[in-house]
């Protein structure tokens, strides 16, 4: 990584603006961000340039892009990651969804996904009632808690190459957060099986090929892949019992 000392004056910086890519001298700071960068352009070079952040701590996950052909979190990510020590880098808009303008997609298509997934918990408590009591220390809980930490960034979903593919697939981030709710004790075992049925068919999760993009990506260490592996171990599981009894007692005696 370079020192303070050798990190070079300027960075050149190409941005991809629909089918053109655009070219800016950046002044180079240590530790500046790759949304550091974009803003300097925006605010110093071209005030035309659309892109989208809120927060600028990692929270919103409105910040991502395409930075060197990779999604990131782009508040975030220091230019000295990305860099490598050269003195360029390319940013675009994140993949997978329809661009709006320059570095700003259309969002719609990735939480469209999330209320068709049926990744919503339903409650079954009045508010004349008390609130459910959750022991934070019980397995279950501990175990529902793996994936809660989604910012709904998309940088799983832009990085996924079976959605790009299928534009169909609920792609990595719906679907962990049903395999959340799956597993959330607080959630009745009618309503997991509604959950089941919904992430087993068309677009669901027996698409995903296990590729890992999600996981090596996923800017707050969650492990989309693995929340997919557990769904379809459990919609197997749930055909297999499925059948009456008898019926996969004859099927085991022929095959035997
Ligand atoms: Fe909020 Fe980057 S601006 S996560």
């Amino acid at each position: 990584m370079p020192t303070l000392e050798t990190y070079p004056q300027t960075l050149r910086v190409e941005i991809e603006r629909g089918n053109h890519i655009h070219s800016f001298d950046v002044p180079a700071h240590k530790n500046q961000t790759v949304l550091d960068v974009v803003s300097w352009v925006q605010q110093n070079a071209d005030p035309t340039l659309s892109y989208r952040f809120s927060c600028r701590v990692g929270m919103c996950g409105s910040c991502a892009m395409m930075v060197n052909g990779v999604p990131r979190w782009t508040c975030r990510t220091h230019m000295s990651k990305v860099t490598d020590g050269r003195r360029q880098v390319r940013i675009g808009p994140l993949r997978n969804l329809p661009l709006i303008k320059d570095l700003a997609v259309d969002m719609d298509p990735f939480f469209d996904k999330w209320v068709e997934a049926g990744g919503v918990h339903q409650g079954n408590l009045t508010r004349d009632e008390d609130m459910a009591q959750v022991d934070e220390t019980s397995p279950a809980r501990q175990a529902a808690n793996e994936g809660i930490e989604c910012i709904n960034c998309s940088v799983c979903y832009a990085a996924c190459d079976t959605v790009a593919g299928n534009p169909g697939y609920l792609g990595p981030a719906a679907l962990q957060r049903v395999w959340t709710l799956y597993r959330d004790e607080k959630v009745a075992d009618a309503d997991k099986a509604a959950l089941l049925e919904g992430v087993s068919g068309k677009g669901g999760c027996h698409n995903c090929h296990s590729m890992g993009s999600c996981t090596a990506l996923c800017p707050n260490d969650l492990d989309p892949m693995a929340a997919i592996a557990g769904l379809k171990r459990a919609s197997a599981k749930s055909f297999a019992q499925s059948f009456p009894r008898s019926f996969t007692q004859s099927f085991l005696k022929r095959k035997s």
